[in-house]
């Protein structure tokens, strides 16, 4: 018995804001900003869009392309660090607006790891017989918790969703994956403010040490994956695309380096839509499969790492 994604889906809100126009809000230019992240815009959600309406849209699209009827789902795990509430989760709320009840639907929060983590999670509830039919969504209004005058951060990040639907199958679909955490290092990128009789204390905003959230990012991205292919007994070599979490390009290069792999192989669209966190994985996927890139069969390859620390990878066939 494997899990299979059965189609993908993805949701950018409709507004991007470019370089050029950040630069007109902070000290920085089109050029700082992308030669060091290979950012040149994001999207960003309107303020009456909530996280839940940028899962739903995604997922709608996700079973639209898996040719499934909503009514066949019977789980949902949305990947966040931007829920709507502190709960009801997210997963609960989009659920309801998929006119859809009973069975279980939950967030997972590891931040830009979320949704290798959530469709690890996903994958073994199939295998286990819980359930046959997930929808697994990455989904951030990562806006709400960027200050918007700190120029170290507010360059790097943008909002939107993806999804995929992860079916019960005979036919292969994830071969392995592999999860880490490690606490020690919280304190070199988080949202410091924590509720306190019910107000913020300390800082909301999104904090980021980014020399040393880069150097950590790179060792542990290219040693998760050569994990997870050992894990699956498959060479770098076998792997078709790899799609990786999009935070900087500078990291998707060394990475791919570290795996031998060129960048043809490579799903990037950090350039157009920043650091999406939990949603850039299934946003970069769904990108890939809708260019015709992705194609049934091919071996396709997911990591992701972020605040926690947390990072992990998925291995699958498509
Ligand atoms: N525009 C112009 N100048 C800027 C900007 C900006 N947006 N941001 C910082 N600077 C200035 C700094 O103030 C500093 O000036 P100073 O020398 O006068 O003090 C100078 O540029 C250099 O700053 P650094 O922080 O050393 O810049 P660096 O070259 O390290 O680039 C960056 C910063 C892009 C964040 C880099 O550290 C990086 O890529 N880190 C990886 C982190 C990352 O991608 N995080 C994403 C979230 S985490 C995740 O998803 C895993």
């Amino acid at each position: 018995m494997y899990a299979r994604i059965a189609g993908t889906g993805s949701y950018l809100p409709e507004h991007i804001l470019t370089n050029a126009a950040l630069a007109q809000r902070v000290d920085t230019s089109d050029e700082w900003i992308a030669s060091r992240t290979g950012i040149r815009q994001r999207h960003i959600a309107a303020d009456t869009e909530s996280t839940s309406d940028l899962a739903l849209k995604a997922a709608e699209r996700a079973l639209l392309a898996a040719s499934t009827a909503p009514e066949e789902v019977d789980l949902i795990i949305v990947a966040t660090t931007t829920p709507d509430h502190v709960f009801p989760s997210t997963a609960c709320t989009v659920q309801d607006k998929l006119g859809l009840h009973g069975f279980p639907a939950f967030d997972v929060q590891a931040v830009c790891a979320g949704f290798v983590y959530a469709l690890t999670v996903a994958d073994a509830m199939i295998k286990s017989g819980a359930a046959r039919c997930a929808v697994v969504i990455g989904a951030e209004k990562l806006s709400n918790i960027i200050d918007w005058n700190d120029r170290t951060t507010c360059v790097l990040f943008g909002d939107g969703a993806g999804a995929v639907v992860l079916k019960a199958s005979d036919e292969p679909g994830i071969l392995a994956s592999k999860l880490h955490a490690d606490g020690r290092y919280r304190g070199i990128l988080n949202a410091p403010g924590h509720l306190k009789q019910g107000q913020v204390e300390g800082s909301p905003w999104i904090y980021m040490d980014g020399g040393a959230v880069f150097k950590f990012a790179v060792r542990a991205l290219a040693d998760v994956a050569n994990e997870t292919l050992a894990a699956a007994g498959v060479d770098q070599a076998d792997v078709d695309w790899l799609v990786p979490h999009q935070a900087n390009l500078r990291i998707i290069e060394s990475t791919a380096k570290h795996l031998h792999l060129s960048m043809d192989k490579v799903i990037v669209t950090v350039d157009k839509h920043g650091n999406t966190s939990a949603a850039s994985i299934p946003l970069a996927l769904d990108e890939g499969v809708r260019t015709g890139k992705i194609q049934r069969g091919q071996t396709v390859l997911l990591e992701g790492i972020g605040g926690g620390f947390a990072w992990g990878s998925v291995l699958f066939e498509f």
